[in-house]
């Protein structure tokens, strides 16, 4: 992705000269635009927010490993008011808090949670372990659960790194390394690090956790009320729906794209395909790729492509039924959106913009190919 790495050619270890200066530049950016954000816009509520009790911490990361934040509060309400201290629930019979943990799943972090809580009690009197070296030590705790805790009871200078993490800081640095990969996490595992706000770790890490959960989200990113919007590299380059890359792709069994073909004078935005997939070097259209179904309307066209490239005039001439392909292991459902702009927004100048001419003698993957002829689309007609 040339153009949109200025900042971290590789490992942030390696920047040398210029690059160095620049990359300080970002982070002290980053860092404040961030902490700004979530000190007057964020309005995210949950329970545990703000809780410098390292038990009702990890009793919340635990169950946040299990389910999403509206699900997990009632859990977490319920485990502390029949556990208030880590002593009661050490104390707890295993029906007990089987009982209460029913409906999350896969009970082994359950077993872990009481192992670790008789452990603290016994071993320790209740105190919990207040070193991040002794937290990640505990059964059941991980690198991203140690860093919670750490951080937010005692302010130490750990940063969590999760899917969140990930795209923020793929999108807002503008890097491809895929976050599956082994690179990948080094590389996002040294920025995050890099980037943490070190005066006040725990607010910091609890601010890109809401920021990446309500504004830098997987699909329909809110971009134009992103105070980020000014550093970030995916949003500069028209690209926050290709980041992060992820290398194992393939192997989900449904995938969700959506493609746009965007028309300014005549000339449609195509790209030639980058990764190592089966349709490398095959061109596309401007591609929104989910886990999920979106149910597009004209409604919600008009709102993506105000909040993606700050388009507010766009002449939306068709959305497709839908379209759906099968491959060996996986299958491909979308849907194609015909959008006139009265101009080129910023982000996509870079794209290739070429008339139906052109576009004829480009090879596209089947998906593609399917959608016009089924059709019966002449990309000149449109
Ligand atoms: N996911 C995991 N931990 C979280 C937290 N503390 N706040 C919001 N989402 C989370």
């Amino acid at each position: 992705m040339p153009g949109t790495r200025p900042y971290i050619p590789g490992f942030i270890k390696q920047l040398t000269g210029s690059n160095l200066l620049i990359f300080a530049h970002m982070k002290k950016e980053f860092t404040s635009l961030l902490m700004k954000w979530h000190q007057q816009v964020n309005k995210r509520e949950m329970p545990w927010k703000g809780e410098k009790d390292p038990y009702k911490i990890w009793l919340s990361e635990v169950i946040l490993q299990q389910t999403r934040v509206e699900q997990g509060w009632a859990y977490y309400e319920k485990f502390i008011s029949a556990f208030p201290t880590i002593k009661q629930l050490a104390a707890a019979k295993d029906e007990k808090v089987l009982k209460l943990w029913e409906g999350l799943g896969y009970y082994n972090r359950c077993r872990n949670l009481l192992f670790t809580a008789r452990k603290i009690a016994k071993e320790n009197n209740g105190h919990f372990p207040d070193s991040y070296d002794s937290i990640i030590e505990l059964k059941g705790v991980g690198p991203y659960t140690a860093a919670a805790i750490a951080s937010f009871a005692f302010n130490l200078p750990h940063a969590v790194v999760d899917g969140n993490v990930f795209r923020v800081l793929s999108r807002i640095f503008g890097i491809d390394t895929a976050i599956d990969s082994t690179a990948g996490k080094n590389e996002f595992s040294i920025l995050a690090e890099a980037v943490l706000y070190k005066k006040e770790p725990g607010p910091y890490n609890q601010a890109i956790m809401d920021f990446g959960a309500t504004v830098c989200k997987p699909a329909l990113p809110l971009c134009n009320h992103c105070p980020m919007k000014i550093i970030c590299a995916a949003y500069r380059e028209g690209k926050v729906n290709q980041l992060p890359i992820k290398e194992k792709l393939l192997k989900k069994k449904h995938r969700w794209f959506y493609y746009f073909l965007m028309e300014h004078e005549g000339k449609l935005l195509v790209h030639k395909r980058e990764g190592k997939d089966i349709w490398q070097g095959l061109h596309e259209f401007y591609l929104l790729e989910t886990d999920e179904q979106i149910k597009w309307d004209n409604q919600l066209v008009k709102e993506w492509l105000h909040e993606q490239f700050n388009i507010t005039k766009a002449d939306i001439q068709h959305v497709s039924p839908l379209q759906k392909q099968q491959l060996t292991h996986q299958e491909i459902k979308g849907q194609f959106i015909k959008v006139k702009l009265s101009g080129i927004p910023d982000g996509l100048g870079h794209y290739q913009w070429l008339s139906a001419n052109k576009i004829s003698k480009l090879a596209f993957p089947k998906f593609i190919n399917q959608y016009l002829e089924m059709e019966s689309l002449q990309i000149d007609l449109f």
